[in-house]
């Protein structure tokens, strides 16, 4: 006789787990007709398809590349990003660096090494979104710092810090064209940040995927570059600047970190593809990064230009919106009292996706905000794009 069957019970941390309501909404905008300024999508004709076609062809026949790999990545990968990361001022060698599959996985690593249900992180409010859903999975509480038009305003954090201290883990930045403000951490702040960390004694997490993308001024120099950086744990990746097919990145941090983080992930995926690693570390060591990189600024520059151009044509004056020096990203805020949630229904029926700020916030606020990507349209979407976002808006007004 068949035993009755009693409901499968997932654990408590599964059951806390909710589906995101806009991620969800953002699925739509898959299909062709909506000009999608949501997710962080590099441009897909920039890709260096013939370069990677040209390495391919070489790395498969290495059968190391299609074998199992160390946890903490291939050698040559991690000395070819080494020294990618001295040109930035980091002091390291390949021991410090560990490979992992997208920084989605070092903060999830991260995350899993250092906190306990409870404990708190501390970041910039508004931060990124899959930050935020790493930090809450392991059922930490998230505190949002505001940000000043040149990074986290210091007073409050020391504020913070100074009444609620405890229970913070460590400090998450995104210093450099943040995701999604577009703000970039003047040098002054990045220094004092590391002051207010030393002084408090809590790790840095200093989250890099987007410095390379300067598209004026020279590249912002790395929290991790600046003298007495040890408590710093610095995250690149190869999704902007290669692409994020590919699950390359990297942490760069304190030798029992990597090897909390390195334990970590055996249990998570035993090791990133040596294939993907091999693949990146030839396109580097072969010379195509920097002009690559080149040819990614100029066009997402002129992009940048064209949305900037856009948002002052077709947004109602009372609009407010950031200019990135960098980065992928235009931050924008409406009137008190609108709610960019309640209006992406609309937007997507009129072909057009964004992000809501609500999203990004810690608390939950920040409804009449919204994120802008520019990367991944054409030129002509932008154009499109901009003007419909900016009629949704007079029509939400009035
Ligand atoms: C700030 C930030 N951190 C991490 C990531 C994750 O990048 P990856 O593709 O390497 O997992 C992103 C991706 O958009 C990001 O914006």
């Amino acid at each position: 006789m068949a035993l009755p069957l009693t409901p499968i019970m997932y654990s408590a941390r599964a059951q806390k787990m909710r589906a995101s309501e806009i991620r969800e909404l953002l699925k739509l905008t898959e299909s062709e007709d909506i000009i999608s300024f949501g997710g962080g999508m590099p441009d897909p004709t920039l890709f260096p398809k013939n370069e990677f076609a040209e390495i391919a062809k070489d790395v498969v026949r290495n059968e190391k590349a299609l074998q199992y790999s160390p946890t903490d990545g291939i050698k040559p990968f991690r000395e070819t990003v080494s020294r990618l990361l001295r040109k930035k001022g980091l002091r390291i060698t390949y021991e410090d660096v560990l490979i992992t599959t997208g920084s989605q996985q070092a903060l999830d690593l991260i995350s899993k090494v250092y906190l306990d249900p409870g404990d708190v992180v501390v970041s910039e409010s508004p931060t990124y979104l899959s930050a935020i859903g790493a930090f809450k999975s392991y059922e930490a509480d998230l505190i949002g710092i505001e940000m000043d038009e040149d990074g986290m305003d210091m007073d409050k954090l020391r504020n913070y810090l100074d009444e609620k201290d405890s229970r913070c883990k460590f400090i998450y930045t995104i210093p450099t064209y943040q995701n999604p403000s577009g703000i970039t951490m003047s040098y002054e702040k990045r220094k004092e940040l590391l002051e207010i960390a030393r002084e408090y004694n809590k790790p840095i997490i200093e989250d890099d995927p987007y410095g390379e993308l300067a598209y004026e001024g020279e590249m912002a120099k790395p929290i991790k570059s600046l003298p007495n950086s040890d408590l710093v744990a610095y995250l690149g990746t190869g999704s902007k600047i290669l692409a994020p097919s590919l699950r390359v990145a990297w942490i760069v941090g304190p030798d029992e970190l990597l090897k909390k983080c390195s334990m970590g992930k055996q249990s998570a995926d035993l090791c990133t593809s040596a294939l993907t690693q091999s693949l990146a570390k030839e396109f580097i060591d072969r010379g195509f990064l920097a002009p690559h990189l080149e040819k990614l600024k100029r066009v997402y520059r002129e992009k940048r230009d064209a949305i900037l151009e856009a948002m002052e044509k077709y947004f109602p004056s009372t609009v407010t919106w950031t200019h990135p020096n960098g980065g992928l990203f235009i931050w924008a805020t409406l009137p008190k009292g609108m709610n960019t949630s309640e209006m992406l229904p609309r937007a997507l029926e009129k072909g057009i996706a964004y992000v809501p700020g609500r999203a990004f916030h810690p608390d939950g606020s920040g409804e009449n905000t919204l994120r802008i990507n520019f990367s991944f349209s054409t030129l002509e979407e932008i154009d499109k794009g901009v003007k419909r976002l900016g009629e949704l808006i007079k029509e939400a007004m009035a």
